[in-house]
């Protein structure tokens, strides 16, 4: 996939457009968080990569104490004018601003794409998460760069994909159990996302 803007600059022109497309960042989970999103109820959880708030929203009408971390203070921005119950902190999943067992439940979604290595992220799930705690993780597989543009013209902003034999193996060798692995495709055999439930 041809190298884009880091995710800080791109999300920054993109922040105001995220939302539009609601529909097509949910059909890569379809319904299968639902039940992870509920068992939140109660819980200290970190949104990891939260963006404007999509799950991090879902996760605080679910009854959850929800905490949001995103590289882009653009997209934070417009999760707290949503919710100002919401804890935004902007930082780096690869070097989390969290004391370590700090969390019940990390969710992640549709972020890991945009990290060039998997276990520096999963470790650090690992470390913020309390004993027994879990991490929710979705990825995603783009099979074609998501081409945008603006007034300043067409961009792309950096993606990886990461196989999911990859993704599972990093988090095994991190000492994460593997709860649950839903593969969601399209047709016979393309994979659109993988959905790992991991306990610590
Ligand atoms: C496709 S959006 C997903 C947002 C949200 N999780 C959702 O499911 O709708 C990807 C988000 O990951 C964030 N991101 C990318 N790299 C990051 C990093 N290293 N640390 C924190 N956030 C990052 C981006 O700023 C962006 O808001």
């Amino acid at each position: 996939m041809k190298k884009g803007l880091p995710p800080k600059k791109g999300y920054a022109r993109y922040a105001g457009e995220y939302d539009e497309k609601e529909k097509f960042w949910d059909s890569f989970e379809k319904d299968y968080l639902k039940p992870y999103i509920e068992s939140a109820k109660d819980k200290k959880v970190l949104d990891a990569g939260a963006g404007t708030g999509r799950l991090s929203l879902r996760l605080h009408k679910a009854g959850a104490e929800v905490t949001s971390l995103d590289i882009s203070p653009e997209m934070l921005i417009l999760l707290g004018q949503k919710n100002s119950e919401i804890e935004v902190v902007e930082g780096d999943m690869e070097a989390m601003p969290f004391e370590d067992d700090s969390f019940d439940m990390v969710f992640s979604s549709l972020a890991l794409v945009h990290l060039k290595k998997i276990d520096v992220f999963l470790d650090e799930c690992y470390r913020v998460l309390k004993d027994d705690g879990k991490l929710v993780l979705v990825n995603i597989h783009y099979r074609k760069p998501l081409v945008l543009h603006d007034g300043q013209g067409r961009y792309t902003i950096q993606c990886y994909n990461h196989f999911p034999r990859h993704v599972r193996k990093a988090a095994e060798e991190l000492a994460f159990g593997v709860e649950k692995e839903i593969m969601v495709t399209e047709g016979d055999d393309v994979w659109v996302s993988q959905i790992l439930i991991l306990k610590k």
